[in-house]
């Protein structure tokens, strides 16, 4: 990975912040993007301080605001000469439906509108690097999710497990209707999606009351650690044996069949069409 960029989302914390840190160790150049100024320049810091001579850069934003995911999107366009890998891991749980000051359904907003946005943007700086890769993090909370298009942002009703279920299937979607785009128009740029595993991270901590309790007691109780959860994502960014592999899913770096509602080739289509109309005032 020596003279490789990788754009990680959600780098604060996590998996994002342990796959930043593999990533360094092995000479890769790093973006982080993230919400809180503090605590991702602290691990910026971190990573600067054990692999000296190390290139990691910080960038702020908060990935639920279309406006905010341009801006940083511009920032970046600007700034930063190539990138290799763009990384979309940024993601949470609402068990409460939430709306975002820009008017959307958080999970939605963040979740899906986010990794959508960010990659149509970075795509003409993918472009310029040969072998560039776009690696989703997905889950496998998707299996069992139907999408219904009426209700894509708890417009009729809400379930804040629902919800992070259906924005995980429509990271998978997405993944497809990209590569198949990108196949079809001659773009040798990769994107793959891919399970973390259940990782005791921070997830679900922004939640209070009774989901966001036995959330933490069955990550403490069953889940694996952040070191084993970016294993998938480490693999998924780096790994020769992917070069030229797009538009499929891993779990524990190895191929996986994903649900039949993520593989419907028409929901793949209504998605990408439907979110290119919500972000049209930013695209
Ligand atoms: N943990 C699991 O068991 C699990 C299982 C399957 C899939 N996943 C997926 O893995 C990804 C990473 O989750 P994680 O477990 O590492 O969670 P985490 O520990 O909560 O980390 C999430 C990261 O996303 C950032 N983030 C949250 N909201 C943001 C916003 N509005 N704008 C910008 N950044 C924001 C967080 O920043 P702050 O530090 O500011 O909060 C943090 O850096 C997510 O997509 C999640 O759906 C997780």
């Amino acid at each position: 990975m020596q003279g490789k960029t990788v754009l990680i989302t959600g780098a604060s914390a996590g998996i994002g912040k342990r796959t930043a840190e593999k990533l360094a160790a092995v000479g890769t150049e790093l973006i982080l993007v993230a919400r809180n100024k503090e605590k991702t320049e602290a691990v910026a810091a971190e990573i600067r301080s054990k692999n000296p001579g190390s290139q990691t850069h910080v960038f702020i934003a908060d990935l639920s605001l279309p406006s905010e995911v341009l801006r940083v999107s511009k920032e970046i366009l600007q700034s930063v000469p190539k990138l290799d890998v763009l990384l979309n891991n940024a993601g949470a749980f609402f068990a409460k439906k939430t709306m975002t000051r820009e008017g959307h359904e958080a999970t939605f907003a963040l979740n899906h509108l986010s990794y959508f946005l960010l990659t149509n943007k970075l795509l003409p700086l993918l472009e310029k690097s040969p072998g560039a890769r776009i690696v989703n993090t997905a889950s496998q909370a998707h299996v069992g999710a139907d999408i219904d298009f009426d209700n894509l942002q708890g417009e009729r009703k809400y379930s804040g497990w629902k919800a992070y279920q259906v924005s995980k299937l429509e990271n998978i979607l997405f993944t497809y209707e990209l590569a198949n785009r990108l196949q079809s128009s001659g773009i040798p740029v990769t994107v793959n999606a891919l399970h973390p595993g259940f990782v005791n991270s921070q997830f679900g901590e922004n939640n209070s009351g009774f989901l966001g309790t036995a959330l933490g007691i069955a990550k403490k109780m069953f889940a694996i650690d952040e070191d084993r959860g970016s294993e998938t994502s480490f693999y998924l960014c780096t790994s020769k044996d992917l070069d030229g592999v797009t538009g499929k899913y891993f779990d524990e770096c190895r191929l996986k069949t994903s649900s039949p509602q993520s593989r419907n080739v028409e929901s793949q289509k209504i998605l990408w069409e439907i979110t290119e109309k919500i972000l049209s005032p930013y695209l």
